[in-house]
């Protein structure tokens, strides 16, 4: 951002957020949709809502009191030619592609319908080898998939036939819902876990953050369909543009949320060491302002205060998670830890490693700013040492875990170079932990990849290996040219110099040293 509050911004198809109204107003772009630059004006002024609501304790009051408003602008990033570093070889093996296809279309069986209304307990372990031997060579971290059986007997997914639907229409990421949940099925993973059907959150459970304004307008706006109309009521609530109004968006909200709540029960309820919702994970959205509609992480964080008393929440999608922090920058009784990629223009243009939190929360809020092209090895003991000595400090009794997947290589955002190996590694660090733990989905526009690591991670939660090749399923056509589980990193630069990390890691562990439990 110059001094001006002006920032040049790259521009994107993807939507996870919205621009404010003083920013709208100066668009501009180039003609080229592929090469379109967009310069925005940020207001800084904060937004106060005119009726907040609280139905809850402390911590709520803590938020009501103290929630800011950073101005923000969508992540915009030119769409990248390189989407998905298998492609080169799709012309080279196009014959064998569409023979494949043929032969898949005649023995592909019917789709099933989904399995939302029954409970699947643990049925047992498929001991089929895993073709992955992959060793980042992390001392710390013995990669080994799975935990023990009890753990792996209490993992809940939880999800809804309504819930996959209406997550299905959504623009940016049509199917992915479907995509990934039918891959969770092919391979045989909903058997191994406990799907927990969910309902749609109430306009009580949605008030605990958001505002009664806010839930309010999104009830009124469900029924219209023009998804175009941008009013002034509609940009007050940050609706329009990059996070347009769409059919059915407060039936979408509360499908979502209420089965992010759903998964939050289970484990205050002790049914489930882990849960699971790939449906959540939509960490932009303030109390009274769209940018993703909802903020689902904040709903299930503030259940699980119900029980815990330290809860750390770590997010690892690579926009950073401004929405969960600043709701909990005055607060030590959430921990918030983000990896994120940083740079000038990029949304949310928060995160530095000198935001620690305010007040209270001084120090309680822990940011890890990267820049692209990073790679497993470096992002994998990056996260091990960061995150592995903030639990130490903090001690925390329930995690919440943002696995937003648009750090893969060959994501649209084009930005880190990360693969389901090295994702799957920070996950079962914590995991190892063996505490109460939550994950949620989030970012991930290369949607067969992001399939592909999700059901690689449920595979590691689970304890069940996976076969490299893609089950034929409904949609096993997505997953060509190579119809395999990995996702090899690309060739791009990684920006991440030696020296810049040392210093990085010095001032976070610095600051977290300053914790006083
Ligand atoms: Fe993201």
């Amino acid at each position: 951002m110059d001094q001006q509050g002006k920032r040049e911004v790259p521009f994107s198809t993807i939507n996870t957020g919205r621009l404010g109204e003083n920013e709208r107003k100066s668009i501009s772009r180039s003609p080229s949709p592929d090469t379109i630059t967009t310069t925005v004006h940020v207001d800084d002024s904060p937004k106060v809502s005119p009726r907040a609501s609280s139905p809850k304790q402390s911590v709520i009051s803590e938020l009501k009191e103290n929630v800011s408003y950073n101005p923000h602008t969508q992540c915009r990033t030119k769409r990248c030619p390189n989407t998905n570093p298998l492609s080169p070889s799709k012309k080279e093996n196009k014959p064998n592609v569409e023979q494949k296809h043929k032969r898949v279309a005649a023995k592909r069986p019917a789709p099933s319908p989904l399995k939302d209304e029954r409970i699947v307990r643990f049925q047992g372990h498929d001991t089929r080898s895993c073709p992955w031997n992959f060793n980042l060579n992390l001392p710390q971290v013995q990669f080994q998939q799975g935990i023990d059986n009890s753990a792996r007997s209490k993992t809940c997914y939880v999800c809804s036939k309504e819930c996959i639907q209406l997550c299905d229409k959504l623009p940016k990421i049509p199917k992915r819902a479907s995509m990934v949940h039918s891959l969770l099925e092919a391979y045989g993973l909903l058997d191994k876990m406990r799907v927990v059907p969910s309902r749609r959150a109430s306009v009580h459970e949605l008030m605990a953050f958001h505002t009664t304004d806010y839930v309010e307008y999104l009830q009124k706006i469900n029924d219209e369909d023009d998804s175009e109309k941008v009013d002034e009521t509609s940009q007050e609530y940050g609706m329009g543009y990059d996070c347009p109004s769409m059919p059915g968006v407060y039936d979408l909200v509360g499908a979502v949320a209420g089965a992010t709540l759903q998964a939050a029960k289970c484990l205050l309820n002790g049914t489930a060491t882990v849960a699971i919702n790939w449906c959540g994970g939509w960490h932009h959205t303030r109390r009274d302002e769209a940018a993703g509609y909802v903020n689902d992480i904040m709903l299930g964080i503030l259940k699980l205060t119900e029980k815990f008393n330290r809860i750390m929440y770590i997010d690892v999608d690579l926009h950073q998670g401004d929405g969960v922090e600043d709701a909990f920058s005055f607060t030590s009784k959430v921990m918030t830890v983000s990896l994120h990629k940083y740079a000038p223009g990029f949304f949310p243009s928060t995160g530095n490693s000198n935001d620690i939190g305010i007040g209270k929360g001084r120090y309680y809020s822990v940011n890890v700013p990267l820049y692209d092209g990073i790679q497993d090895e470096q992002y994998c003991d990056i996260f091990y040492r960061i995150v592995d000595e903030a639990k130490e400090f903090y001690k925390p009794e329930v995690i919440v875990f943002q696995c937003g997947v648009d750090t893969l290589s060959g994501d649209p955002m084009c930005s880190f170079n990360l693969t389901p190996h090295g994702i799957g590694k920070c996950l079962k660090t914590v995991l190892d932990w063996k505490l109460p733990t939550l994950i949620v989905g989030g970012g991930g526009y290369n949607i067969p990849n992001t399939a592909r690591c999700w059901a690689y991670l449920t595979s590691i939660i689970v304890g069940q290996e996976i076969p490299s090749e893609i089950p034929e399923h409904e949609y096993f056509t997505e997953y060509g040219s190579d119809y395999q589980l990995e996702i090899e990193p690309s060739h791009r630069k990684n920006h991440n110099d030696g020296e810049y990390i040392e210093s990085l890691l010095t001032t976070v562990s610095g600051n977290l040293q300053k914790i006083n439990t």
